[in-house]
C-alpha cells in the first residue's frame, strides 16, 4: 500500500464532496444500519474505489456512506474487509489509511464478538479496553512509510481513554448497561474450539472475533483516536451447550440493533472536537 494508492482513493471520493469528515466508522457484522440513518448521504461502492478489496461476506454491504450524522460529518464504511476473506492485513486496513488521508481524526471500530467472559450475555455490548492480536500477522509488517506513522508505534493507549470514559458516561445516561473488556482478534474463519476458549480466557480474553485488531493497530500507527465497540453476538464456544452459527450472530446483533443504534448515535452527537 503506498502512498500513491492511498491518495488516488482518497482524491476519488474527495472530489465528489464538498465537506471533510471527520469521523470514521467501521460497522460490523448486521451493524451496518447506522450508515442508513446518515443524512445527505453521498455513497460509494468498494468496487468503484481505486484500490479498494471488494466485501465479499453475507451481512456485509461493502460501500463509504459519508455525510452527516448527529450533526458531525461522518464517513462510514458499510461493512470491511476481513483476513479470513483471503485479503492481505494491508488490504483489510487500507479504507483506514483512506479515511485518515481524508482527513478524519477519530475512528469509532464495531464488531460481532463471542463473549468469553461467563459474567457476559448474548446482546451485550461490550467496550474493547484492550486487544490481543492473535491473528498471527500484523498489517505494519515490511519497510515503514515513516509519513503515515512510527516503526514501533506505542499500543499501550491505542484504546483512547477520554473516548472510552465518554462513552461509558453516556451508556449510564442512556440507562444502557454496557461491558468492558480484552477483544481478541483471531484469523478465522472458523469459530474457535472449546479448549482455544479456555486458553483465551486464561490469557485475558472476555470477547472474540475476527476483524478489528488489524484495523486499530493501523489506526494507531496513524494518530487516530480509536473507540471500540463489540456486540455480543453469541458466547463462544463450549460455555454453552450448543453450537455456534454465523445466523445466530446476525439475529443477535438485529436484536441489540437498537440499542447499538442509540447508543454509537448518542456517542458521536457529543463527542468533543470532530
Ligand atoms: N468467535 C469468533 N468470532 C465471532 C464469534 C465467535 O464466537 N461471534 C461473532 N464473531
Amino acid at each position: 500500500m503506498d502512498q500513491t494508492m492511498i491518495k488516488d482513493a482518497a482524491a476519488y471520493i474527495n472530489d465528489k464532496l464538498t465537506s471533510a469528515p471527520g469521523i470514521g466508522l467501521i460497522l460490523g457484522s448486521g451493524l451496518g444500519v447506522l450508515a442508513d440513518e446518515i443524512e445527505n448521504p453521498v455513497s460509494f461502492a468498494y468496487k468503484d474505489i481505486p484500490h479498494f478489496p471488494e466485501s465479499t461476506v453475507s451481512g456485509h454491504k461493502g460501500q463509504l456512506v459519508i455525510g452527516e450524522l448527529e450533526g458531525k460529518q461522518v464517513i462510514a464504511m458499510q461493512g470491511r474487509f476481513h483476513y479470513y476473506e483471503g485479503y492481505s492485513m494491508q488490504q483489510v486496513t487500507f479504507p483506514v489509511r483512506v479515511m485518515k488521508e481524508m482527513g478524519i481524526d477519530s475512528i469509532i471500530v464495531t464488531n460481532a464478538a463471542g463473549g468469553i467472559n461467563q459474567s457476559y450475555s448474548p446482546g451485550d455490548l461490550m467496550l474493547i479496553t484492550d486487544h490481543i492480536n492473535n491473528m498471527g500477522d500484523n498489517p505494519l509488517l515490511g519497510p515503514n512509510d515513516a509519513s503515515l506513522g512510527e516503526r514501533f508505534p506505542d499500543m499501550s493507549q491505542v484504546y483512547d481513554k477520554a473516548y472510552l470514559q465518554h462513552a461509558k458516561d453516556h451508556a449510564a445516561a442512556l440507562g444502557l448497561n454496557v461491558q468492558e473488556g480484552v477483544y481478541v482478534g483471531n484469523s478465522g474463519p472458523t469459530y474457535e474450539t472449546p479448549a482455544e476458549i479456555n486458553m483465551l480466557r486464561t490469557l485475558g480474553g472476555d470477547a472474540v472475533g475476527m476483524s478489528t485488531v488489524p484495523e486499530v493497530i493501523v489506526s494507531g500507527h496513524a494518530g487516530l483516536r480509536v473507540l471500540g465497540i463489540s456486540c455480543i453476538s453469541n458466547m463462544a464456544a463450549g460455555i454453552l451447550d450448543q453450537s455456534l452459527t454465523h445466523d445466530e450472530v446476525i439475529e443477535t446483533t438485529a436484536q441489540v440493533r437498537e440499542d447499538f443504534l442509540r447508543f454509537v448515535k448518542e456517542i458521536i452527537r457529543t463527542l468533543p472536537n470532530s
